[in-house]
């Protein structure tokens, strides 16, 4: 099966160990196993329950507190809503690989994870690619999305709150796209849900929107836990029937271990979330004071999610800028074009906001030099 080049996967695996700064990851600061207990207030005796638990398989499809766990994020689901997959990554293929076949038609709104439009196109879908506009605060156009949906739309994808933008579909918006959907599964990949800037970017699930509606999501930035390889789907379910039927091949079980700190995890999210929320605010005043001296970069303010996709006005392309960039200061960004936007750059900016301010400055330096 032919499939094209993650280009966001090869960038990372080429230039990750070579960066000093590290600005192209956009996790949280992520958690230690012992900043997860401290934060979850559990008595580490409780660990020893973790020493006894024997490493089989687990339940096959993810233990019943996890499910009831994930169940506490959605207002209108029961437990034959969700299955627990491989991370986010594992949860969107298999989406796709349940519900889209060839001479099908899907809309993927871009920029997004390559998955969203290479796993579709990969299965012989038709893939209409609906391009998200700074001149739009980077939130789709209803009408440019109703002019692409045909009979043959089996599904419209979308990540919310948005990577790399950092733009929000808050409900009332999402309620437009489905007056529009015709019906279509509409998969919303929600791994960002819940970290942002205002209550008003709050959002529900899509599954608690829309009856044909498919939520993804993981542990790995919300949670700030991408160690712990845990994801699921919640949908109808007839579509959970469809997934599973997939995942048999592809899944057997998650760790048990991961099971169960993604259990603790979940039912802390209160916790987990408020220490989140506060890394990004203090991460993103950073970002906005330093955008008020810089006259070459431009930049939408991300209402949520962990990153920013900032414009550049130099004379060189994405590809072009982040490598020189690397190899004279050190400093890693994820260039626009692996996300097929050229002259942008995605950049995480929720880690230490002290080492954020440093980078930044070095980067301003170095656009001297080079504009
Ligand atoms: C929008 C989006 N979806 C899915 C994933 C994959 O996440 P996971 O680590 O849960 O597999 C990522 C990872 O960067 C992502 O940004």
């Amino acid at each position: 099966m032919f499939i094209d080049n993650f280009k966001v996967e090869e960038w990372f695996n080429e230039y990750e160990p070579k960066a000093k700064y590290n600005l192209a990851d956009i996790c949280i600061d992520s958690m230690s196993i012992n900043e997860l207990i401290d934060i979850s207030g559990i008595d580490l005796s409780v660990l020893k329950e973790l020493y006894s638990k024997k490493l089989g398989y687990g339940d096959i499809q993810g233990s019943k507190r996890l499910k009831e766990a994930i169940l506490s994020m959605y207002s209108s689901q029961t437990l034959e809503n969700i299955t627990v997959t491989h991370g986010a990554i594992g949860a969107n293929e298999l989406v796709y690989k349940a519900l889209v076949e060839k001479g099908d038609e899907v809309i993927s709104i871009l920029p997004a994870y390559q998955q969203h439009y290479s796993i579709p196109e990969s299965l012989g879908a038709n893939v209409k690619k609906l391009f998200l506009k700074p001149e739009n605060n980077w939130l789709p156009d209803i009408n440019e999305l109703k002019s692409l949906i045909t009979s043959k739309t089996k599904l419209i994808s979308m990540t919310n709150p948005n990577n790399p933008t950092g733009s929000v579909i808050t409900d009332d918006l999402m309620k437009e796209i489905i007056s529009v959907s015709n019906g279509t599964y509409i998969l919303v990949d929600e791994v960002y849900r819940g970290i942002v800037s205002d209550e008003k970017y709050n959002t529900t699930s899509i599954v608690d929107l829309y009856k044909n509606g498919i939520a993804t999501s993981s542990l790995s930035k919300a949670f700030s836990l991408a160690g712990l390889r845990v994801g699921w789907v919640v949908a109808s379910k007839d579509v959970i029937g469809s997934i599973n039927h997939h995942r048999e091949y592809n899944t057997i079980s998650v760790s048990v271990l991961d099971d169960y700190f993604a259990s603790v995890a979940i039912e802390n999210k209160e916790r987990i979330f408020e220490r989140n929320i506060r890394k990004r605010k203090e991460g993103l005043e950073v970002l906005k004071e330093w955008l008020k001296t810089e006259p070459h970069i431009s930049c939408i303010i991300p209402n949520g999610a962990t990153s920013a996709f900032i414009h550049y006005d130099l004379e060189m392309s994405s590809y072009e800028l982040c490598k020189k960039l690397l190899k004279d200061t050190g400093i890693l960004f994820l260039p626009g074009e692996t996300l097929e936007m050229d002259k942008f750059l995605r950049m995480g900016y929720c880690n230490s906001p002290e080492k954020l301010k440093i980078i930044l400055n070095l980067f301003s330096d170095w656009i001297k030099n080079n504009s």
